[in-house]
């Protein structure tokens, strides 16, 4: 099956499916193999990856497929610079660059061909981003896991609002509350050329965080995200009762120094290896839509198989 849009074109996909760089959840070979190879974009985050791991991850992506395939790379991350090293000389097809600004990696990997993604959350980082020259843009809203943008400006704002102030000079791809077909139609819909699937890819069996994180996604409702650690590196997770003491002291107005120590003693690691009470269980508000554990390849085809069904039902929509 084949969907094809200015994202697929530029990046040699059959469908319209990205599967989101998430710390730990897919710093692992067998999330983004099955992903590319399902026709999607599977991405490997090296966020938490020590050098060594990650050229295994890669060379075990490279022999399991020969889709192309993506690594995500926050530039704030300590050793940044070896691990754009190990992507250069790796020849890894695809990146996608979050956290920092692309002149940093730009014209190196421009040289060699490689098709460089960055990761923006408004207008203005988007147009300043394009003028660098990065080939296309991943564009998150405040439904997101992981990082949301700092206002919380919904998707279905930001993206629009991204596609419009671009004029049709770069596509984009749209993350944040994505887990199926009729979301994928949303997204086209809005004018963005794919949609990026984050939390959704937890709750496969490739993904490489614990069981019991798996269970939190999947038990979650639409309201029980927290967005905690405002000023000092914001995150969108699951409440628990980490999130909770977190949201008590920023409303008792506890120093920044209280809040640094309390937020900085929890970790995404140690939810995935399983402390989902002290842990930071980073996921998004989609995690409320999510109730099935589905292999990564098997849902990337469902995703396209909805979409087709949404795009079929628009038609008779508009004749009633
Ligand atoms: C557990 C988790 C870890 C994440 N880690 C990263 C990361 O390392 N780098 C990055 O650019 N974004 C990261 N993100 C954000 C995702 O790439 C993506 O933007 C987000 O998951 C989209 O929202 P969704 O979860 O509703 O699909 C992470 C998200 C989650 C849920």
């Amino acid at each position: 099956m084949k969907i094809e849009t200015d994202i697929t074109r530029l990046l040699g996909i059959d469908l319209p499916i990205i599967q989101a760089g998430m710390s730990w959840a897919s710093s692992c070979s067998s999330l983004p193999l099955e992903v590319s190879h399902a026709g999607g974009l599977g991405v490997i985050a090296a966020g938490p990856m020590r050098p060594a791991d990650l050229v295994r991850t890669i060379h075990e992506v490279r022999a399991g497929t020969t889709r192309p395939f993506a690594v995500n790379l926050p530039l704030y991350r300590q050793g940044a610079d070896e691990i754009l090293d190990i992507l250069e000389a790796e020849r890894v097809p695809i990146i996608v660059a979050s956290q920092g600004g692309p002149k940093r990696y730009l014209d190196r990997f421009k040289k060699i061909g490689t098709t460089c993604l960055h990761v923006v959350a408004g207008e203005e980082h988007a147009r300043k981003a394009v003028d660098a020259g990065v080939d296309g843009l991943v564009v998150v809203g405040g439904e997101a896991g992981g990082h949301p943008p700092a206002e919380l400006v919904s998707t279905l704002v930001v993206v629009r609002a991204v596609v419009k102030a671009l004029g049709g000079r770069a596509p984009v791809i749209a993350s944040g509350g994505f887990v199926d077909g009729a979301g994928l139609a949303a997204a086209l819909a809005l004018g963005a050329g794919a949609a990026n699937f984050g939390t959704r890819f937890i709750a496969t069996p490739e993904s490489s965080v614990d069981a019991a994180y798996k269970e939190a996604v999947l038990m979650a409702r639409i309201g029980d995200t927290r967005t905690i650690g405002r000023g000092i590196g914001m995150i969108r997770m699951l409440s628990n009762p980490f999130a909770e003491r977190m949201l008590a002291l920023e409303e008792a107005g506890a120093s920044l120094e209280k809040r640094k120590a309390v937020f900085g003693a929890s970790t995404l690691k140690m939810a995935a290896f399983g402390d989902i009470e002290a842990g930071k269980i980073e996921a998004g508000q989609s995690a409320g839509l999510i109730d099935d554990l589905m292999p990564a390849g098997q849902l990337v085809h469902r995703i396209a198989e909805e979409y087709l069904a949404t795009i079929r039902r628009l038609p008779a929509i508009s004749k009633r």
